[in-house]
């Protein structure tokens, strides 16, 4: 992971409404489709419920966190974008995730990778706003046109349910990375604790 640690306040708080949200939805979203397993005494009206609420605090969270992406304070909409300092470093940088390699490479705030997961989460999100939404009001012309186009009602459930299991994968990933590499940026964007100067 990178090496420079600034997680101002309201990148934390955005990325915790992220965490939360997406654990529920991942929870709710995954007892819509086997409703035998059990969501602690949850039943299937109030998951529908929890899923749909969460889904529109973690939409409007995905809004601003692009809004101040662009005009908050850091406008740190180039961490997200390709830089220089990267150039050349996703092979080797690959290379020592998977443990080819002793050295990490030196890289911006993210390197490749990081920034390629994080701009496809904010993507793979609005698919699934886009095909959740299509399943939600299916009778609406507009958007029985958008379940037409994914191939039918049982085809649209599918895909929201793949994309899910995107999610899952790529956040425990990012989890694993996190705590085994980069534990000093998990301790800053938890619980505020910066790392000595020389980290930087
Ligand atoms: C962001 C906007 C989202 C909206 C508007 C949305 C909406 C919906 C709707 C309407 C359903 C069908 C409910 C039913 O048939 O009773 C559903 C099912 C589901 N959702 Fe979402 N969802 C969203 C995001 C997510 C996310 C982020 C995840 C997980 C990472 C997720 C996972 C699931 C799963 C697994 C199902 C069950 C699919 C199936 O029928 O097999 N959803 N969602």
């Amino acid at each position: 992971m990178g090496t420079t640690y600034d997680h101002p306040i309201p990148a934390r708080i955005m990325h915790h409404v992220n965490l939360i949200c997406l654990v529920a939805m991942v929870a709710t979203g995954f007892y819509i489709h086997k409703p035998n397993f059990s969501l602690l005494g949850i039943d299937m009206n109030l998951a529908r419920y929890m899923h749909f609420i969460t889904a529109f605090v973690i939409l409007l969270n995905s809004v601003t966190r692009i809004y101040w992406a662009l005009f908050g304070a850091p406008r740190d909409i180039k961490y997200f974008m390709p830089e220089k300092e990267n150039r050349g470093k996703m092979f080797p940088m690959m290379a020592y995730y998977y443990f080819l390699r002793k050295t990490k490479p030196k890289t911006s705030k993210y390197n490749g990778w990081q920034k390629a997961t994080y701009v496809l989460w904010t993507i793979a999100l609005w698919f699934m706003a886009l095909t959740g939404f299509a399943m939600l009001w299916k009778t609406n012309p507009f958007w029985s046109s958008v379940v037409s186009l994914f191939g039918g009602l049982g085809m649209i459930h599918a895909i929201h349910y793949l994309v899910m299991w995107y999610f899952v994968f790529t956040v425990l990933f990012h989890v694993y990375l996190v705590l085994f590499d980069d534990f000093k940026s998990f301790l800053y964007m938890f619980f505020g604790i910066k790392p000595e100067e020389e980290a930087f």
